[in-house]
């Protein structure tokens, strides 16, 4: 299993400033350019042209950036790379610490933040089709190109949802920090609904969710999208937390309704299979939208 994150926690040891500032404008430029020339690098960067250069070859040798045509492509390693440094050096995380999921569209580790633990999710959107992509075309810097993007509009989107949950007091992770594509937040001692095989509160805690789906419906005016067993944890004194809100949508777009019938209909069904408790899926629906 690649641990990516880790490399680049060593890379940052390994890096001075004037690597950060090439990364730093490399990263500046991905939106504007699949591939970067050493022009813009040099503007951007502000550094000189033999120090970009001398830069860009120590990036290359560790692999955290790309030759494209005739210029230079951040990766993903890059990116985590400039992404841990960032954090640290503004005192967020210190130290990054075991890797605690490998979800589908991340990788989520525990960092050492000040005296305290956290949670930092690295953004992978897609990575799996991304990776279709790259095996049948060898040729995949477009793609590259795009995935980076496209983690870090998901990290934004989730960054922008959680800060706007922050004082409506709902069962959210509790929001610190963005850098590009990784999200640092409050650490849960919390375990996935989907690992639970047994509750003798079943009914109590499918209350307690269907109370915060209800609060961050009333009160933040938000649908999670993709509530599921793997996007609910409980901890070991039986709160609960919702988590993963990336693809979260306003109340107020089309179809918000059906995507909330969608997540209690999800909600209902793995209660009345895992743990044998049944509810009308109109009376939970009710539930939800009713005003408290
Ligand atoms: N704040 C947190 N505290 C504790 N654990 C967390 C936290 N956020 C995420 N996790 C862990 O990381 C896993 C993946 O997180 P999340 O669901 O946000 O990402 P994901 O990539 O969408 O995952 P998946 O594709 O599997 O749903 C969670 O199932 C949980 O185990
Ligand atoms: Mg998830």
């Amino acid at each position: 299993m690649t641990d990516q994150a880790r490399m680049a926690a060593r890379l940052t040891t390994l890096f001075h400033d004037e690597t950060f500032q090439v990364l730093g404008a490399l990263a500046k430029l991905l939106r504007r350019y699949e591939s970067v020339r050493m022009k813009p690098l040099i503007l951007s960067s502000g550094l000189p042209e033999s120090k970009v250069s001398y830069e860009i070859d120590l990036l290359l040798k560790h692999g955290a950036c790309a030759k494209l045509g005739g210029g230079y492509r951040l990766n993903m390693l890059g990116l985590d790379t400039l992404s841990l440094h960032e954090f640290a050096s503004s005192g967020l995380v210190s130290r990054l610490g075991p890797l605690i999921a490998k979800g589908k569209e991340s990788d989520v580790y525990e960092v050492v933040a000040n005296d305290s633990s956290m949670v930092l999710k690295f953004f992978r959107i897609g990575r799996i089709s991304f990776r279709q992509v790259e095996r049948k075309r060898p040729y995949h810097a477009r793609e590259g190109h795009r995935w980076l993007l496209a983690c870090i509009r998901s990290a934004v989107r989730e960054a922008s949802v959680l800060r706007a949950m922050e004082p409506m007091e709902v069962p959210v992770p509790r929001f610190v920090a963005r850098r590009y594509h990784a999200n640092l937040m409050g650490m849960e001692l919390a375990i996935p609904l989907y690992k639970v095989k047994e509750l003798d509160d079943a009914e109590e805690i499918l209350m307690k969710i269907l109370d915060g789906v209800r609060d961050v419906y009333n009160r933040a005016r938000l649908i999670n999208g993709d509530l599921s067993e793997y996007n609910i944890l409980i901890t070991p004194s039986h709160r609960i937390v919702l988590i993963d809100w990336p693809q979260a949508r306003k109340v107020s777009t089309q179809n918000s309704e059906l995507v909330l019938k969608k997540d209690v209909a999800n909600l209902l069904r793995f209660f009345r299979k895992r743990f044998g408790v049944v509810k009308d899926e109109d009376w939970a629906m009710n539930y939800v939208l009713a005003l408290h």
